[in-house]
């Protein structure tokens, strides 16, 4: 594809700081359990082979694309897929979430191999070139990686955590250790981003879910300085690829996280108020795409609060550059339907 192609469709026009009317948009997790097509394939292989297997991949990515026509689709995989294939042990156990044998020393440490890396995700970017064939023209594709921070809580602590203490005390009391974690991190996330990028992504998203859980001085040395690093590495190499940056949580940290990372798009959070993050960025980085942040507990229950509150966030951004999604991911019991109101919603004017 040229770039002059790629450059009309709506979303990269958007990441790239462009303010459209109506906004493009996408939701997180948009493929998931709470659409019938996607259960029925859930039967058939475990969550690692589901994001391993580029046919599985590739349809579950294209399942929401065809049912609600969205801007953008996400690469169906996870964020927990660099350390497992680092060699760390991964399972998804059911009602549980993941399970990873912990990383609390030194020596745990030296036991990852990132040399494993482009060999097992091979697969992923096979799935990522089948889909630049397969989906619509105007449709960007969204390759991702978890941030740092948020995937080091989960090889520290082991499982998912309400506030991932053991990583954090960690962080002060063998800071050595955790710098080393954070460093390796941020070069093999820079390295999996350029294979994703290599096999067709055409924007991608750090997600930061747990940087909220860090004070201020900690927030900048664990997410925003390893984020900008990555950042960095990413506009060097791929100037033309706009990057979405997700410190979910931050509160008014993302202004400074969106200053200094130098991301070209900030993902806001369900609790952030768009318009006075707005006005905090006209003044310190004009420049940058705002996205998000329906709550998706207002796209669960549907109705007219729906229709309301995502148009009163539509409205209120139409000034800047915005895309469209919501604050987290999609709920699981979320009714197909309410999904399908919420893009017409965003799409009626
Ligand atoms: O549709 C999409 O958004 C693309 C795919 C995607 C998944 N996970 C699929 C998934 C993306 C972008 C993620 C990111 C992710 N994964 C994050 C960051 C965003 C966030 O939600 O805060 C985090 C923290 C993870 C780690 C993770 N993966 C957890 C904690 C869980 C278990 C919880 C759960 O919902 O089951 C997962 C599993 C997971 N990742 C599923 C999906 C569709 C469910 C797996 C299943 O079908 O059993």
């Amino acid at each position: 594809m040229t770039a002059s192609a790629s450059s009309q469709k709506p979303l990269l026009r958007a990441l790239k700081g462009e303010a459209l009317w109506p906004p493009p948009l996408w939701l997180m997790r948009q493929a998931g359990r709470y659409l019938p097509e996607f259960r029925a394939l859930r039967a058939q292989a475990d969550f690692l082979t589901r994001c391993t297997t580029p046919d599985i991949a590739e349809e579950l990515t294209l399942q929401p694309i065809r049912r609600y026509g969205m801007d953008g689709a996400i690469l169906f995989s996870d964020i927990l897929i660099l350390p497992w294939a680092m060699g760390q042990s991964l399972e998804f156990v059911e009602g549980k979430g993941p399970i990873l044998q912990p990383i609390r020393s030194e020596e745990d440490l030296k036991r990852l191999d990132p040399k494993r890396i482009a060999d097992v995700t091979a697969p992923i970017r096979e799935t990522l070139t089948r889909l630049t064939k397969s989906l619509p023209e105007q449709t960007t594709l969204i390759g991702f990686a978890g941030s740092p921070f948020t995937v080091a809580c989960y090889m520290v602590e082991g499982s998912g955590s309400r506030d991932f203490a053991i990583t954090r005390k960690m962080m002060m009391e063998e800071p050595l250790v955790f710098d080393r974690l954070i460093d390796l991190l941020v070069n093999q996330t820079a390295e999996m981003l350029f294979g994703q990028i290599e096999a067709g992504a055409q924007a991608v998203m750090l997600f930061d879910s747990w940087a909220g859980l860090l004070p201020p001085s900690a927030f900048r040395r664990a997410v925003i300085e390893p984020t900008r690093k990555i950042v960095s590495l990413l506009n060097d190499r791929y100037p033309h690829i706009p990057v979405v940056g997700f410190p979910r949580l931050a509160g008014v940290m993302a202004v400074e996280y969106a200053v200094k990372t130098g991301v070209g798009t900030l993902a806001l959070d369900t609790s952030a108020d768009p318009v006075q993050i707005a006005a905090l960025l006209d003044q310190h980085a004009p420049h940058v795409t705002l996205q998000g942040n329906l709550d998706p507990t207002i796209l669960f229950s549907g109705g007219e609060a729906l229709v309301q509150e995502a148009q009163a966030i539509r409205d209120s951004l139409r000034h800047r550059p915005h895309v469209f999604n919501l604050g987290h991911g999609v709920m699981q019991h979320t009714p197909p339907e309410h999904v399908a109101e919420l893009v017409a919603a965003v799409r009626s004017l």
